[in-house]
């Protein structure tokens, strides 16, 4: 375990490795306990290093074996090997090879990281620096090689044997052991290493690229999965047929393998050729998968196959720019589903994901640029920051050049960095010089951290018929950014006029203007349209064309107005929340909400709309999250004040709109058999939706519905819905379903982590004395990281009423598991603490206790990772 205390990495201290490691050829002797790892590099020494200096090289819980340079042993004298450097004091002047012999324990490495045994089957994690606790390397992005590979393993126990690129040749040994040799191709940096060895089942089908190119596209998984991965193999060959139709890149090896693993800390990782799952992202069917597992899986399968170009032919410099591959992919597997699915539905899942996850952490004591120039713990920086706020800054320059302006720029990256480890400077410049427009400002986006905070207020002329619009931008400081400098932000916009239609205008003066995009770019700017009628009222942002917050001066009917009529999808619902959340922060500090009527009347109008998509309306039934209005609260965050608040909200909505749920329910019938296609899933959801509020009724009617709704489902998210809301609600006969859920799933580990998120995620149980309680079942294990993040992720982030109760008893039993798990896996531990993240805006109370569990953390009496070190004194600072 890394414990160190103080080692900050900086981006200013970037340099060049001294020696260039051009080829590898690895040899794995597997075996549980004691595999060997013979790793034989041709070095040559940069012509700027002098001859003679030594070569250092990474390591990480390693045992030294032997080295030889040039076939030959070296002496005590000639180099230093620890567990964690490999020191050659002595190098040849000229071109060398370098073998060296390390051993590894995989069945004690419980890290994930670097080799190890996920139910008795061999794999590996890289990223970001895995491939030193295999061997000693230059373990960072910049330095590429092509890899050979070769594993032996018993053949019984171990029949599949696979490694990054393209089978080479394989046959039996002696004694009951086989063998098996990859090579890779492309030069690539040692986090996309990847060898995988085990009994497993395969699903496989072919695929020809656009210019012919025959490639192998296999599935792994356990045995008896097979059926469960067809889905997933359905995603892959959308995936690369739409990367050939949108961005013109093809694949380019013979075989793509994806390897399905339950031990896994994250989602899954592009390992060149050989990407290795978290089966959560692989294996679904009906019985076990939500239609949100099967989105998820078709994201994730998705993004990982994008990265084989965004990511791995042109890989990082360092690990600052590491949002140059994950922000940029995630913005292509967005767009993938959004041109598979409804955009605008798609467009209004992201911006709520971003809202609460991205915006809650950029607000908050972990908050750094999306292209960071410090760290302590790489891990800890594959944040929502990198990922989707990296994501949304791809997609402003779409908004900014258009579609084919973008792409352009994509193209000129393609080609002049094929093969390269970039930068974020590089990246952006191939969009300044296709467009020939100045990026300068808008690389503002990438070293600023913070959200934007954006003020309108407004003014009608009504002799010269002219609306003006004077926005101002506001960033907040941030940890270690005091000043800020204004941005260019493009806001997509439209008007509307009082009776709901799109206002049409004659001219715009005071900001650049292309389409439909205003390019903010001073402090404060007045933009003013010409030719426009009184009363009429600006959509601003529409497709959320901008991470920002906006505080306009809208009164709640010009809202309201925005609500009903706009015609972007996104906008509308916007305006929805935001009318909603109003009327929750009124009724959360004890207001009065008037609006509260006129908006359950719009409500009814959106849900009663059979021209909107069914899953468009769900959405629209899902009010604001706590993350959502904490801003709005901050210092006086009364979690529990929000929870009445919320239930009040519903109440009344369900009140209003009983009949209309009524009906809905009945009518709209979900494909059957059952489909995972985005217009089936949007009828599930919407009922489900329904049933969530019939929970609340105080009809006995309505519970005996819910209850029908759990007997009757024959898919999960039917199923797992109604348990939710019987469970939340304490609905009679809800200990009953809990049981036949269980018995139903016992075998299916996947399945019965939804088992314990709904019980996690009740705001009625007891809290952490429920917790203790499932943390005893036989299913549940502390070290498999699907299992916890199952219980404590539907805990922390879930459950805000029970995670902040007032006693501070959940902030204590947290800092205790977190304490716990780091002595295991210190990835996840530091995962689970991101827990804290909102803690300064809580009311003063709770607030204390909160600092107290974070401060236990570093009072422990016990050694502590460098992964919960980094993010508790962050939080603490
Ligand atoms: N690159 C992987 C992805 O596709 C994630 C790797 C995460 N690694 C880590 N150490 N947290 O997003
Ligand atoms: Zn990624």
């Amino acid at each position: 375990m890394k414990t160190d205390l103080s080692n900050y990495v900086y981006l200013k201290d970037y340099q060049k490795t001294e020696y260039v490691i051009s080829e590898v050829d690895l040899v794995f002797k597997l075996d549980p306990e004691k595999t060997i790892v013979q790793n034989k590099m041709r070095i040559e020494r940069r012509h700027q290093t002098d001859a003679g200096t030594t070569l250092v090289l990474d390591g990480d819980e390693l045992t030294f074996i032997s080295a030889q340079v040039n076939g030959q042993s070296l002496n005590e004298g000639q180099f230093e090997a620890s567990a964690n450097s490999f020191r050659l004091l002595t190098p040849p002047a000229d071109e060398f090879e370098l073998t060296i012999t390390t051993q590894v324990n995989p069945s004690a490495n419980t890290q994930l990281s670097g080799l190890y045994l996920s139910s008795g089957n061999y794999c590996t994690q890289c990223e970001a620096e895995g491939f030193r606790r295999i061997t000693y390397f230059y373990d960072r992005p910049d330095s590429l090689a092509i890899y050979k590979t070769r594993i032996e393993a018993l053949k019984a126990k171990y029949p599949v044997l696979l490694a990054n690129g393209n089978p080479l040749t394989s046959g039996d040994m002696d004694a009951g052991y086989h063998f098996a040799e990859w090579l890779d191709p492309h030069p690539k940096p040692s986090y996309l290493f990847a060898l995988v060895a085990g009994d497993l089942g395969r699903v496989s089908a072919p695929y020809t690229t656009a210019s012919g190119r025959n490639v192998a596209l296999n599935i792994y998984v356990e045995h008896g999965n097979e059926p469960r991965s067809t889905y997933a193999m359905d995603c892959l060959i959308r995936s690369m047929k739409w990367d050939e139709e949108r961005f013109g890149r093809e694949y380019d090896l013979d075989v793509f393998n994806i390897v399905a693993v339950s031990d896994f800390n994250m989602g899954a990782m592009e390992n060149k050729g050989l990407n290795i799952f978290n089966d959560k992202y692989i294996l679904a069917d009906p019985k076990v998968a939500t239609d949100a597992d099967y989105e998820g899986i078709e994201t994730v399968v998705a993004h990982e196959y994008f990265h084989n170009w965004t990511g791995n032919r042109i890989t990082c410099r360092d690990w600052f720019q590491l949002c140059l591959k994950e922000g940029l992919t995630v913005f292509r597997d967005q767009e993938f589903s959004s041109d598979e699915r409804s955009r605008s539905v798609q467009r209004i899942q992201n911006v709520r994901s971003l809202k609460s996850r991205q915006f809650p952490e950029d607000s908050g004591p972990l908050a750094h640029p999306v292209r960071p120039d410090t760290y302590k713990e790489i891990n800890n920086f594959y944040t929502a920051t990198v990922y989707q706020k990296g994501s949304e800054l791809c997609g402003m320059l779409q908004t900014l050049l258009g579609i084919d302006g973008f792409r352009k720029g994509m193209d000129l990256y393609f080609e002049r960095h094929d093969g390269d480890a970039a930068t974020i400077e590089d990246f952006l410049a191939c969009f300044a010089e296709s467009s020939q427009i100045n990026l300068d400002q808008f690389a503002l986006w990438y070293h600023q951290s913070g959200t934007p905070l954006l003020k309108v207020t407004r003014l009608y002329n009504r002799d010269r018929q002219e609306l003006s619009l004077t926005i101002s931008q506001e960033l907040a400081p941030t940890p270690g950014q005091e000043k800020k400098e204004p941005m260019l932000i493009p806001i997509r916009f439209g008007l509307l006029a009082k009776t709901g239609d799109e206002q049409a205008f004659s001219a715009i003066r005071g900001a650049k203007v292309k389409d439909d995009v205003i390019w903010l770019e001073n402090a404060t700017q007045t933009i003013v349209f010409e030719g426009v009628s009184e009363g009429c009222v600006p959509s601003l942002l529409r497709g959320f064309s901008a991470p920002v917050n906006i505080e306009s001066d809208l009164n709640s009917f010009e809202k309201l107005l925005l609500m009903q009529h706009d015609c972007d999808g996104f906008s509308k619902w916007q305006a929805l929340q935001d009318v909603a959340g109003d009327i929750l922060v009124k009724l959360s500090v004890g207001q009065e909400a008037p609006e509260l009527d006129a908006f359950t009347e719009a409500l009814a109008a959106i849900i009663g709309d059979d021209s909107l998509e069914y899953a468009f309306r769900a959405l629209c039934l899902q009010m604001p999250s706590h993350d959502d209005l904490v801003p709005h609260l901050s210092g006086k965050y009364d979690p529990e004040a929000v929870y009445q608040a919320k239930l009040k909200l519903r109440k009344q909505i369900t009140k209003r709109l009983l009949p209309l749920f009524e009906t809905i329910y009945s009518e709209v019938k979900p494909a059957s058999p059952f489909n995972p296609d985005a217009t089936s899933a949007g009828a599930r959801s919407l009922r489900n939706t329904i049933v969530s509020y019939l929970g609340i009724s105080s009809d006995q009617r309505h519970h005996e519905l819910v209850v029908k709704h759990f007997e009757n489902a024959d898919n999960m998210s039917d199923q797992i819905s109604a348990l939710i809301t019987l469970v939340h609600d304490q609905i009679t006969g809800y200990e009953v379903a809990l049981q036949q859920f269980y018995e139903m799933h016992k075998n299916t580990p996947l399945a019965l982590d939804k088992w314990f998120a709904a019980q996690a995620s009740s705001p009625t149980s007891s809290g952490v004395e429920m917790l203790e309680c499932l943390a005893q079942d036989p299913a549940f294990s502390w070290g498999t990281p699907n299992r916890v993040r199952a219980l404590l992720d539907p805990f922390t982030i879930g459950n805000p009423r029970l995670f902040n109760k007032a006693d501070g008893s959940s902030y204590k039993y947290l800092a205790q598991k977190v304490l716990e798990i780091d002595t295991k896996n210190p990835q996840l531990a530091a995962r689970v603490l991101n827990a804290f993240r909102s803690w300064q805006h809580l009311e003063p109370t709770r607030r204390q206790l909160a600092r107290q569990a974070l401060a236990s953390i570093l009072d422990a009496k016990q050694a502590i990772s460098i992964d919960i070190r980094d993010i508790t004194e962050r939080c603490l600072q």
